[in-house]
């Protein structure tokens, strides 16, 4: 589907909207509705039971999203959090310099300083996109960050988090403390993070404010044993930079084994493949319509050593787009923190060495992962749609149907009320024919309906106390007691654990 087709769907079923949409929207800013708020949960519950289930040692936390000025400047945000932004000296309108000159640029901007892109911009001779004139600024840094007055006086500066892992690294301190203290420690926010983006666009991909859920974990850089041979011979689609350069843009199948023989550490490529398992064989995106893309020195943020995104197809934006990353970002944020604090963060290992720990971070976008659920998953089937969520992460579970409003429906609401008593998300429905409930459930991605019927309200017979139970990937039908209801469906709604 295309984007606009994707969004008017999601729009129309509640989903999600612009927020302030009465007043016209504001740009960057999205709402969700029931259906996308209860996917949002799902989708960060998936995430959680994943990579919270690598290590017992791994936590979930919620710092406040606001950081003071100083812990900006330490991290590196207030200087380097920038985008490239022109102007325009006729009518005023403002551009992202990079976007602009993607338009002539086919082989793309990533890695050009703000200098080079000015003036391959001024040589380019682009007009402003608004009024048509050439009378575009030389580009200037623009810092991505909302900053905000604080206190009653108002003369304490303070910025909205541009990432969680902001939090997990002011963190690391106490939860040493209060833990095993053991490396390697793993830290997990799932949060707001704020950016005030030149150019939002793309609905969930370019927002100003959106979700991330982003596990660092913090290890001894003199040794992070992971089970390699768990994943040893895991084949994973890479596309590196020196295939990049030859201008290939298809990935390579490439074993683990061969990743780290060509010099990436082991622990490193056990949390690709970990990260790539999740996507695959959790979100279950088409095996073959992910990637995992090698950014270049020039390319990677400023904090990162190793970086690959992953990136998956997304038909509704033509092409591959990043839902996530793995970064090594070695000892950046724990030494800043360390100066801009005057604090010593280093801890005493197991051994009795001291170490300043190194971070390897797991990063996701949520907001982007369910656009990309959407896009992935959501196919026409005639002239309906089915969203073929796996059942952990449908927003609803399971509707109820009565067949005949007066015979039925009373049985019917005792049931979806027991359901949800067993935890059970459940949604009654009785408007319109069968058929129209089901598309309706269709659509939702609610993996499996019920139908109360006659022989289920019977005082006898072999079909009393029971519902027919429809599959909707299959339509296939089953008879079932409603007693064992919960027991069937209950462990599919159990998001996936990694094994190895
Ligand atoms: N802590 C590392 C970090 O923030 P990032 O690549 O800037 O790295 C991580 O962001 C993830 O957050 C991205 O892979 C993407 O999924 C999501 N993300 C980043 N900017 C976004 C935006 N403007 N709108 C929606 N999602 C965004």
């Amino acid at each position: 589907m295309k984007s606009d087709e994707l969004f008017a769907l999601l729009r129309r079923r509640g989903v999600l909207w612009p927020s302030a949409e009465i007043y016209g929207g504001a740009q960057g800013l999205y709402d969700y509705g029931p259906l996308g708020t209860a996917l949002k949960r799902r989708i960060e519950d998936t995430w959680s039971a994943w990579f919270l289930g690598l290590s017992e040692d791994y936590h979930l936390i919620e710092p406040a999203e606001i950081l003071p000025e100083a812990v900006v400047r330490a991290s590196g945000h207030l200087e380097n959090f920038t985008d490239p932004e022109v102007s325009c000296d006729s009518c005023h309108a403002v551009f992202r310099a990079d976007t602009l000159l993607e338009t002539v640029r086919p082989e793309g901007v990533d890695g050009l300083s703000a200098a080079r892109i000015g003036t391959i911009l001024a040589e380019s001779s682009i007009s402003c996109p608004s009024c048509g004139k050439r009378s575009l600024s030389v580009p200037r840094p623009f810092n991505m960050m909302f900053g905000l007055d604080f206190g009653v006086t108002g003369d304490e500066r303070v910025y909205l988090q541009p990432e969680t892992a902001q939090g997990s690294y002011l963190a690391f301190a106490r939860m040493w403390d209060v833990g095993r203290h053991a490396l390697p420690l793993g830290i997990a926010v799932i949060g707001r993070a704020y950016r005030n983006e030149i150019a939002p666009r793309q609905v969930l991909f370019r927002m100003r404010a959106f979700t991330q859920a982003e596990l660092q974990i913090f290890f001894d850089p003199a040794a992070f044993p992971v089970p390699f041979d768990s994943v040893r011979q895991e084949e994973l689609p890479v596309l590196r930079v020196p295939a990049r350069e030859r201008g290939q843009e298809s990935p390579e199948r490439v074993s683990a084994e061969k990743l780290v023989e060509s010099g990436l550490p082991e622990f490193y490529v056990y949390h690709m493949v970990q990260s790539y398992r999740f996507y695959r064989d959790v979100l279950k995106y088409p095996a073959d319509a992910i990637r995992l893309f090698e950014k270049s020195d020039a390319e990677r943020a400023f904090y990162n050593r190793i970086q690959f995104d992953v990136e998956v197809h997304l038909e509704s934006l033509g092409g591959y787009k990043e839902l996530g990353a793995v970064h090594y970002r070695g000892d950046y944020d724990l030494t800043r923190h360390g100066q801009g604090s005057t604090k010593d963060l280093s801890v005493t290992a197991k051994d009795g060495h001291r170490v300043l720990p190194h971070v390897l971070e797991l990063t996701f976008g949520v907001d982007r992962n369910l656009w990309a659920l959407a896009d992935t998953h959501l196919v026409r089937d005639g002239d309906r749609s089915v969203w073929k969520l796996p059942p952990y992460l449908a927003p609803v579970a399971l509707g109820v149907f009565p067949l005949l409003r007066k015979e039925h429906t009373a049985y019917a609401r005792a049931l979806t009320a027991e359901l949800a008593r067993d935890g059970i998300s459940v949604e009654f429905d009785d408007a319109g024919t069968i058929g129209k409930r089901y598309a309706r459930m269709d659509e939702a991605g609610t993996p499996y309906c019920v139908t109360v019927d006659g022989g289920t309200v019977a005082s006898e017979g072999a079909e009393r106390g029971t519902v027919t139970v429809r599959l909707r990937d299959t339509k296939a039908q089953e008879r079932v007691a409603r007693n064992d209801l919960a027991s069937r469906i209950r462990s599919s709604l159990q998001p996936p654990r990694p094994s190895g």
